[in-house]
């Protein structure tokens, strides 16, 4: 466990890269298992998700092979077992992805249901009744969805709710039916895109992924592909965030702009002027920035996962700015914690009212969620004097080398063990030196 510390107040500047999308790598791991041909992997982003998920696969019997580049070689050739037990589900929701895969291509699963989580209830009802629908048999028991098919038949799914993992565990299930499923208010998400392209190149075949209506021809088998893991438009999304709060310019490499654009327009509201081309998005920003509405929506609307983050931004813009969660019933943790760093902000149900102030200030706070914890490290980026961010195992969850990014563009960041004392700056023997959690994989 460890914790970082955070010195506020340096404008961000310089250039990084942007990592493989975590959403994007988990369902094309799952989807992994659909084939016995190796599979190769390219653009995976070092991050403890994915570490989490080749640790479920290789439970499972999946040979997973990981290059110093962190490309994955991949063979689902020889799998031993079908369980996904609850002290990795736990840890992941996501893992609730194999569950397609498995039905689909070995007829059995058994696997953890997820649970609720920090942020809300996040059933999986749509996963298990899409399957059901398909001709599978889907029970829980003891806390496990179990679930036993012959070869799944496609079908008409119609998602009462937009969900991206549900809409990615049943287009897996799909492309190994007998027949023509069609998922409607399927989820649009570049995340889906990707699986469904990589999928296609494993001689799937779909059409109108990215689209809410998406339209399955099942085939025997799939066979090996190797596919490129789209650049993760949250993690841009965050740093553009920082180097509008920080008032800095920014260029961020290996990303692309028409994955968020609900963001871009958000952040060019705020004040930030952005230029971009084909791979990369530049940000520079010489003014505090305005306080702007949000509501988040499904893709492409305003990610919630971009939620926190525009909470920090409007805490220290000119103005009011209201923020609106629709996603997620409870996604508004950060807001006491921002709170405590002497932010504005009223809670009315679903959405935060935030009145700017000029500046945070620096608190000891606790990260409580993956997004929820790069939104403290944005707070401390401008706030006055040293923040410290506990429970940062969050933020490995879904950010590849944050404080080296961040050190990279000129802050001041560093990872100490727990033993730190906050009150007591620069004691060199808590330091952990080691560059990462991630670096330490
Ligand atoms: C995914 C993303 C997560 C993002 C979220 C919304 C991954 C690995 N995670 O999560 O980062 O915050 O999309 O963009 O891609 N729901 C149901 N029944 C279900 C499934 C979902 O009612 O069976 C509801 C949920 O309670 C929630 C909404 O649908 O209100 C969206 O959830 P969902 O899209 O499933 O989120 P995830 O796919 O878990």
């Amino acid at each position: 466990m460890s914790r970082l510390l955070v010195d506020g107040g340096t404008p961000l500047e310089g250039e990084i890269r942007i990592s493989g999308a975590k959403n994007s790598a988990l369902p094309i791991l799952a989807a992994c298992l659909l084939t016995d041909e190796p599979m190769h992997l390219v653009n995976v982003p070092h991050l403890l998700d994915v570490t989490t998920t080749v640790e479920l696969l290789r439970r499972m019997g999946v040979e997973v092979t990981v290059h110093d580049t962190m490309d994955l070689e991949i063979g689902a050739g020889s799998i031993r077992s079908f369980f996904a037990p609850y002290e990795l589900v736990k840890t992941m929701r996501a893992s609730i992805l194999v569950l397609g895969p498995l039905v689909a291509r070995h007829g059995e699963a058994h696997v953890s249901l997820p649970g609720g989580c920090a942020i809300g209830v996040r059933p999986v009802d749509l996963h298990l009744e899409g399957l059901r629908r398909m001709g599978a048999e889907v029970w829980v028991e003891n806390g496990y969805i179990r679930a036993r098919a012959g070869r799944l038949r496609g079908a008409h799914l119609f998602l009462d709710v937009v969900s991206v993992t549900a809409t990615e565990n049943l287009l897996m299930a799909a492309v190994l039916a007998e027949g023509e499923s069609v998922i409607d208010n399927a989820a649009c998400e570049p995340e889906v895109v990707d699986l469904a392209r990589c999928l296609t190149r494993m001689g799937a075949r779909i059409r109108g992924a990215g689209t809410d209506h998406i339209v399955v021809e099942g085939v025997p088998r799939l066979h090996g592909a190797r596919h490129r893991i789209l650049p993760d438009r949250i993690e841009t999304g965050t740093y553009l965030a920082a180097a509008l709060l920080t008032r800095g310019h920014v260029r961020l490499k290996h990303t692309r702009l028409d994955l968020l654009e609900a963001v871009v327009e958000k952040l060019r509201e705020a004040g930030a002027e952005i230029a971009y081309g084909p791979d990369w998005i530049e940000l520079r920003s010489v003014s505090r920035p305005r306080a702007v509405d949000v509501t988040t929506a499904p893709y492409p609307g305003f990610p919630t996962d971009m939620q926190a983050q525009f909470t920090v931004l409007n805490a220290v813009a000119e103005g009011v700015g209201t923020v609106r969660e629709t996603i997620f019933e409870n996604r508004f943790m950060h807001v006491h914690e921002l709170q405590r760093m002497g932010a504005d902000i009223r809670l009315s149900g679903r959405t935060a009212i935030v009145r700017g102030v000029p500046a945070l200030q620096s608190a000891p706070v606790t990260a409580t969620d993956l997004r929820a914890s790069a939104s403290l490290v944005l707070a401390g980026l401008g706030a006055e004097g040293t923040t410290v961010v506990d429970c940062i195992h969050h933020i490995d969850r879904g950010y590849e080398c944050i404080e080296e990014k961040l050190t990279q563009l000129g802050a001041r960041i560093r990872r100490v063990g727990l033993n730190y004392d906050p009150g007591v700056f620069g004691r060199a023997e808590d330091t952990d030196s080691t560059p990462s959690a991630m670096a330490r994989g």
